[in-house]
């Protein structure tokens, strides 16, 4: 079986058919299907019209973290069970005892450990300033003593950090294969459904490891979250891939500090942070996160390439895309790149997967190029097309708006959009219909 999708095959083969990892499959003993689900004996559900069916508006309670509830959709839904996923060290097992302390101020936590002790835990709740006696904690590895444990304690919020580390004896193979976290994660949301009490698992991302990834259990699951970040940088953000209660297009930030992760109220202030103003190759731009914009810096270096293929590196930044935007810049606004290396990276450390931040990336390097300086008050949006048209983008208002309040004072930003963004006293609004009309608004021709 393979312990990155769950591919099954008879035999030992070097790459998993299923999805093309190498080295891993691993052996694991099948087991026979449980009787109930071979099907058989009679029916006892019946088809109603959708109609008919009784529409409860959902309960959902908050976890004490604005940015946790904004991401699953408004808080958290009793009886569903959300898979966290992250790599080691991203802050996971920090954001869920936050959560359980906050919550077990309501209603009583279960917090299940299978990775460290209940002093190892102390130790931790201690830095974070958690001192709720509603948090229950527990080392536990066994899902058949887990279940029982939520049948003892009747709690809230149950969290089982990780998934991996639990099992059953029901199957042979070992803890954390594909077997064990899938057949344990399924009795576990079952008995969230049963107790329709809400359940935390942690998941693990590795890719060479032996633990089973989370990508089995996304398809058993309600909600999908995963906790990424920058190890050198301290903060995170936290996206939902898959939610059956809400949208997925929703972020949180957090910022981690010596007492825990502290909510990012305004990502863009920090995104922005530590600028340094007259220097040419910076420019601003206003990304959307789901409903909230982020305003974020490009920085640009563009320098001449001393010999043969100039080299084109990028952070933040797709690599094919900044291929389309100097094909563009060469072509259509006459910058000879072809013999400069280009660096583009986004401060801070945000990625700017949107189109709508070509123009600003487009200015930032004819700013170094040019070495004149991009007007540190200016935020810019839009599109770039191939023939070097700026091409509309969306929630263009919403993104003035954000630049407004943070003090910019003009927008560039595309013609057709020009006109919904005005409306803002500080702030001017500059249409612009080509990347040529940008730049000599931009950089001052
Ligand atoms: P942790 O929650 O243990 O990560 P995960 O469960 O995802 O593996 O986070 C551990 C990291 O966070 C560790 O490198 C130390 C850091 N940290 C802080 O900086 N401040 C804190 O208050 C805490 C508890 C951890
Ligand atoms: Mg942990």
């Amino acid at each position: 079986m393979c312990h990155e999708c769950g591919y099954e095959t008879p035999r030992w083969l070097g790459k998993c058919p299923g999805c093309g990892a190498w080295g891993a499959l691993t052996e694991e003993v099948a087991t026979r299907p449980a009787a109930a689900s071979s099907g058989g004996g009679p029916v006892a559900s019946s088809p109603v019209p959708i109609t008919e069916i009784e529409s409860t508006s959902e309960y959902r309670f908050s976890s004490g973290s604005l940015e946790l509830d904004r991401v699953l959709g408004g808080g958290i839904v009793p009886g569903s069970v959300v898979l966290l996923g992250g790599d080691p060290g991203i802050g996971k097992s920090t954001l869920l005892l936050q959560v359980s302390n906050a919550v077990s101020t309501s209603f009583p936590v279960l917090y299940v450990s299978g990775e460290e002790s209940a002093r190892q835990i102390k130790l931790r709740a201690e830095r974070l300033q958690v001192r709720s006696p509603g948090l229950l904690v527990v080392a536990e590895v066994d899902v058949e003593r887990i279940e029982q444990h939520i049948d003892d304690v009747r709690p809230g919020l149950v969290v089982v950090d990780s998934i991996q580390t639990v099992y059953t004896r029901e199957l042979e193979s070992a803890p954390g294969s594909v077997s064990q976290v899938r057949e344990c994660a399924g009795r576990l949301l079952r008995k969230a459904k049963e107790a329709q009490v809400p359940i935390f698992l942690v998941g693990h991302v590795t890719k060479t490891g032996v633990l089973a990834g989370p990508r089995v259990l996304e398809h058993v699951v309600d909600t999908v979250l995963y906790f990424e970040g920058e190890r050198h940088h301290s903060f995170r953000i936290l996206r939902a891939v898959k939610n059956r209660f809400g949208s997925t297009n929703e972020i949180g930030v957090f910022e981690m500090s010596d007492s825990g992760l502290v909510e990012v109220k305004n990502p863009s202030e920090l995104f922005l942070s530590g600028r340094v103003r007259e220097v040419s190759g910076l420019c601003v731009t206003a990304s959307m996160e789901g409903s909230r914009p982020i305003l974020a810096e490009i920085e640009a270096l563009v320098c001449s390439a001393p010999f043969g293929t100039p080299r084109r590196t990028t952070t933040g930044v797709d690599a094919s895309r900044l291929a389309i935007i100097l094909a563009v810049l060469e072509k259509r606004a006459g910058l000879l790149l072809s013999s400069h290396d280009v660096y583009v990276s986004v401060a801070g450390g945000a990625r700017l997967d949107e189109r709508a931040s070509d123009l600003a990336i487009a200015c930032a390097i004819a700013s170094s190029f040019k070495n004149a300086i991009c007007d540190p008050k200016t935020v810019i949006i839009g599109e770039v097309g191939l023939s070097g048209e700026v091409r509309a983008a969306s929630r263009v208002d919403t993104r003035v708006a954000e630049a407004a309040k943070l003090g910019f004072e003009r927008c560039i930003v595309p013609l057709a959009n020009a006109r919904a963004a005005e409306g803002h006293d500080s702030l001017r609004v500059e249409g612009v219909a080509t990347v040529g009309e940008a730049l000599e608004i931009a950089l001052g021709g």
